[in-house]
C-alpha cells in the first residue's frame, strides 16, 4: 500500500462499522514482534508499560513504509511524493480527532510528546494569559512535566503554584481542591491517570469546578490514554495533551487537543515555516491552528505510525481490553500482597493498570535489577514524580504496569521474580 491510498474517510471509523473488533490478549501478543524475543535467555515479560508501550507490527510498517516509499515533506511540494505524503499526515490528524473525540481536526495539533506539548501552552497561553497575584493549581501526584513547565511559568510571571494533596488512598483530595480553588485561579494542570499510583483523577468535576471560577484546565492523559476511553468533549477539558510512544505510536510525536476558541487564544510558541500567513521585513502574520503550532518540519513518520496506532486502537474491542486489563491487575494485587513485606503504594477506587511497590527495605533498583534477570521488566525510582514521593515519604519505589497484551503467566513471573529478589536480599 502506498502512502497515498491510506483513505482520509477511513481513519474515524469507529470500531464497530462491519469490523471483527479483537480482544483476546494471547493473539495480539503475536502483533508485537518484540514479545518474541528473550531477555537473558528468559521469555520477556514486559511490565514498564507506563514509559512507554510496546509497537505493533502495523506500526512499525506504517514508519518503514513511509521511509521507504515516501520521505518527502508535508504541505509543501506539488510532486506526487509529497502530496501523498500530505495526505497520508492529514489523514493522521483525522484519525486523532476520532481517537480522542474532538469536534474538528484542526483542533488536534502534532506536538513532540505530553511534556512538549505542555510546554507550548504553558509559554504560548501561560505567558499571555497568566500575571503576577494570580494562580497556577496543579496536584501533587502530577508528573515532572505537569509540574515544572507550570512552576517555571509562575517564577517568570510573579504567579503562585498551589498543590492539591491525595487523601489516605491515593485518590485526588477533592475537598481540598475546592478550597484552593479560588477567583483567583487562572490555570489548573491534572493528570488524568498517575503515573505512579495509577489513580484516575474525577477530570469532570475538577473542569466543571474551575470552569465556574474562569479557570481554565489542562489534563494530562499521557497515562488515561492507552487505558481508559477519551472523550474531549465530555471531559470538558481546555486542552487535552498525551504522547503517541505511550499508546502502541512511535516516540517523537503527542497529540494537544484544545477546543478552537482556546487555541485561538493562544499566539505562537515557536517561530518558523509553515506557522505563517505572511512574512515581510515589517513583521509576519500567523497560520490559524494547528498549523500556528506546528512550526518547521513535523515529525512526518512518527505522525504516519501514530495514525497506525490509532487504526490499531480501533480494530480492538476496547470495552472488553479495558475490562480483561482490570481483571489482570485484580489478579495482580491479590497476587502480590501474598509476597511477604511488599506493600502497595496508593488504593484509590478508580486506577489505571500501574502498581508502585516497595518490598521491605530493599533498594528498589535491586529489585529491578533482579527482575531483569529474570526476563522481567518493570521501572524503579522516584519516576519523574519527586514531589509525590515526598508526599508518601518515599524515596523511590518499584513499579510494574500493565498493557492488554500482558497475562496472567506475566504476573506470575513478576511474583516469581520477587521471591528470588527476596532470598537474595531479605
Ligand atoms: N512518564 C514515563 C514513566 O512514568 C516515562 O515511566
Amino acid at each position: 500500500m502506498t502512502l497515498s491510498s491510506i483513505p482520509a474517510q477511513a481513519v474515524s471509523r469507529s470500531a464497530g462499522a462491519g469490523l471483527e473488533l479483537r480482544s483476546d490478549a494471547t493473539q495480539l501478543r503475536s502483533d508485537f514482534p518484540v514479545l518474541a524475543r528473550e531477555v537473558h535467555g528468559r521469555r520477556l515479560v514486559y511490565l514498564d508499560n507506563a514509559a512507554t508501550s510496546l509497537k505493533p507490527q502495523s506500526v512499525i510498517d506504517a514508519v518503514t513504509e513511509y521511509y521507504s516509499e515516501g520521505s518527502a515533506n508535508v504541505h509543501r511540494g506539488v510532486h506526487l511524493l509529497s502530496q501523498e505524503a500530505t495526505t497520508a499526515y492529514d489523514a493522521a490528524r483525522e484519525k486523532a480527532r476520532g481517537f480522542l473525540g474532538a469536534a474538528q481536526a484542526s483542533e488536534v495539533i502534532f506536538a513532540h510528546g505530553t511534556t512538549s506539548a505542555i510546554n507550548l501552552v504553558a509559554r504560548s497561553w501561560g505567558d499571555a494569559h497568566v500575571g503576577a497575584g494570580d494562580e497556577i493549581l496543579v496536584t501533587v501526584m502530577e508528573h515532572h512535566s505537569n509540574f515544572v513547565p507550570w512552576q517555571m511559568l509562575a517564577q517568570r510571571v510573579g504567579a503562585t503554584l498551589r498543590v492539591v494533596p491525595l487523601d489516605p488512598t491515593g485518590a485526588v483530595d477533592l475537598g481540598a481542591y475546592v478550597r484552593l480553588l479560588t477567583a483567583r485561579t487562572r490555570l489548573v494542570a491534572v493528570s488524568h491517570a498517575s503515573n505512579v499510583l495509577g489513580t484516575v483523577a474525577p477530570v469532570s468535576e475538577i473542569v466543571r469546578l474551575a470552569h465556574a471560577k474562569g479557570a481554565r484546565v489542562l489534563v494530562d492523559g499521557a497515562q488515561s490514554a492507552p487505558h481508559l476511553p477519551i472523550d474531549v468533549r465530555q471531559l470538558g477539558c481546555d486542552w487535552f495533551v498525551c504522547s503517541g510512544h505511550k499508546m502502541l505510536g512511535p516516540t517523537g510525536v503527542g497529540l494537544l487537543y484544545g477546543p478552537l476558541e482556546v487555541l485561538d487564544e493562544m499566539p505562537p510558541y515557536e517561530g518558523g515555516g509553515g506557522m505563517i500567513g505572511q512574512v515581510s521585513l515589517e513583521g509576519t502574520s500567523y497560520a490559524t491552528a494547528p498549523s500556528r503550532f506546528e512550526a518547521g518540519t513535523p515529525p512526518i513518520a512518527s505522525v504516519l505510525g501514530l495514525g497506525a496506532a490509532i487504526d490499531y486502537w480501533n480494530g480492538l474491542d476496547r470495552p472488553t481490553v479495558f475490562e480483561q486489563e482490570a481483571n489482570l491487575m485484580a489478579y495482580a494485587e491479590e497476587r502480590l500482597t501474598t509476597v511477604p513485606g511488599l506493600r502497595i503504594a496508593g488504593h484509590a477506587a478508580q486506577r489505571v493498570s500501574v502498581i508502585a511497590f516497595t518490598l521491605g527495605d530493599i533498594h528498589p533498583h535491586d529489585i529491578g535489577t533482579v527482575l531483569d534477570t529474570e526476563g522481567v521488566a518493570i521501572r524503579a525510582g522516584h519516576h519523574c514524580a519527586q514531589p509525590l514521593m515526598r508526599f508518601l515519604g518515599l524515596q523511590s519505589t518499584a513499579r510494574a504496569s500493565f498493557s492488554f497484551y500482558n497475562t496472567r503467566d506475566d504476573v506470575d513471573a513478576l511474583v516469581m521474580g520477587l521471591a528470588r529478589v527476596r532470598r537474595m536480599f531479605a
